[in-house]
């Protein structure tokens, strides 16, 4: 376990905010989260759990004791008739995760490639792109409840996915033990995920329904693409409309995509016939967040240093770098502003998707 004072988190956001961490301790395993726990100070001090930090916003520096998950290991846990049960330390870099299913022969994430982060927080918001959500490949994880020191695994049922949702955004409601979890009780700051397993069902079914992947098929005169192409597509499609956060920060999609019932839908329809929706299976209309945000022509605006992607308004970025970085604040002073403008001119609250810290 290793253990740094005063530690800059600059490095370790993919927005790149310049804060600063009291106390970060590596976790590169099981037993170092136990050495944490068995650790008079550190055992008493309230815990933030950091994966890639490529879905939070630093408003500060972070005072409670952040646990920067180093957990390692790639492994085909299970293989039947129908599945391939692979695991992964919730430490792993997410996309190169991704790309060692595929080179082992085990398809099945590619439509979720290059999505930032790493695997321990890929449950935490449900990654979902091209039509696949992580719920749809997971099978179970490992987590670590800090208050107890007990470590539990969990289905899919109890950690309660949503659209960019689990039990793990939310807060404990208190007093509960982890166990027999109910659906909507919340493990944010109590548990600490150390491995993910996902299942890779056989036979392989490639997923092509979204616009821009079929685009792609087409254009490649391609009619049953093999997974790395697939894998290779999306990167293309990502690369070309989502900045890279080792050139400009970000941190993904800023917002989630709204979603309204039919007659509200049909009434915004009648003012904004352009408007891109999609009907949902539970009868509800999604709208796309970043058009909305588009629509009130926010695309490569600018608030101090905290902008609008000129390729795709969702997602917000940071137009300072190091020393001179955009701050947290100014990021959220946009990010209520859009907010702001989207409200006033359709009507609908757009909700922040990254955790603000
Ligand atoms: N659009 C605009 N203007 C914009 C941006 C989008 O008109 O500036 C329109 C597009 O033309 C399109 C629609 O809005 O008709 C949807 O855009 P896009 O296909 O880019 O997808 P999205 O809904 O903006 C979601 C996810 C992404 C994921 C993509 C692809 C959320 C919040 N975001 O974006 O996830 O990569 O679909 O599946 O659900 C993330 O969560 O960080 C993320 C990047």
């Amino acid at each position: 376990m290793v253990v740094e004072k005063n530690a800059p988190l600059q490095p370790w956001n993919t927005f790149g905010i310049a804060a600063r961490a009291q106390t970060l301790v590596r976790v590169r395993s099981v037993s170092d989260l136990l050495t944490v726990l068995a650790d008079a100070q550190l055992a008493q001090a309230p815990k933030f759990v950091l994966g890639g930090g490529s879905n939070i916003i630093l408003t500060g520096d972070v005072k409670p004791v952040v646990l920067k998950m180093e957990i390692k290991g790639l492994r085909l846990v299970e293989e039947t008739a129908k599945a391939w049960i692979v695991e992964a330390g919730a430490g792993e870099v997410w996309n190169d995760c991704v790309a060692w299913t595929l080179a082992q022969g085990f398809p099945g994430l590619e439509n979720l490639a290059l999505i930032p982060g790493t695997v321990g927080a890929s449950p935490v918001q449900n990654i979902g792109a091209y039509g696949v959500e992580l719920q749809d490949r997971f099978e179970t994880l490992d987590a670590l409840d800090l208050l107890t020191g007990q470590t539990f695994t969990l289905d899919a049922a109890q950690c309660g996915f949503g659209y960019r949702d689990s039990v793990f955004k939310h807060a404990p409601a208190g007093g509960q033990e982890v166990g027999d979890l109910p659906r909507g009780m919340g493990l944010a700051g109590r548990a600490v995920i150390t491995h993910v397993r996902f299942r890779l069902p056989k036979p392989w079914k490639p997923v092509l329904g979204y616009l821009d992947l079929e685009r792609r098929r087409v254009e490649a005169g391609v009619e049953n693409p093999s997974a790395q192409q697939i894998y290779d597509w999306i990167c293309d499609i990502r690369r070309a409309k989502l900045p890279d956060p080792a050139v400009v920060g970000n941190a993904g999609s800023f917002f989630k995509n709204p979603t309204v019932s039919p007659d509200q839908c049909a009434d915004i329809i009648a003012r904004e016939p352009k408007i891109v929706h999609y009907p949902m299976p539970d009868g509800s209309i999604k709208l796309a967040a970043g058009w909305l945000i588009d629509a009130c022509g926010w695309k490569g605006k600018s608030i101090g240093k905290a902008g609008v992607y000129e390729k795709q308004a969702l997602v917000l970025v940071n137009r300072g770098h190091g020393a001179d970085s955009v701050t947290g604040g100014e990021v959220m002073t946009l990010a209520k502003a859009i907010q702001t403008s989207v409200y006033e001119r359709f009507g609908i609250r757009l909700e922040p998707e990254p955790v603000v810290v």
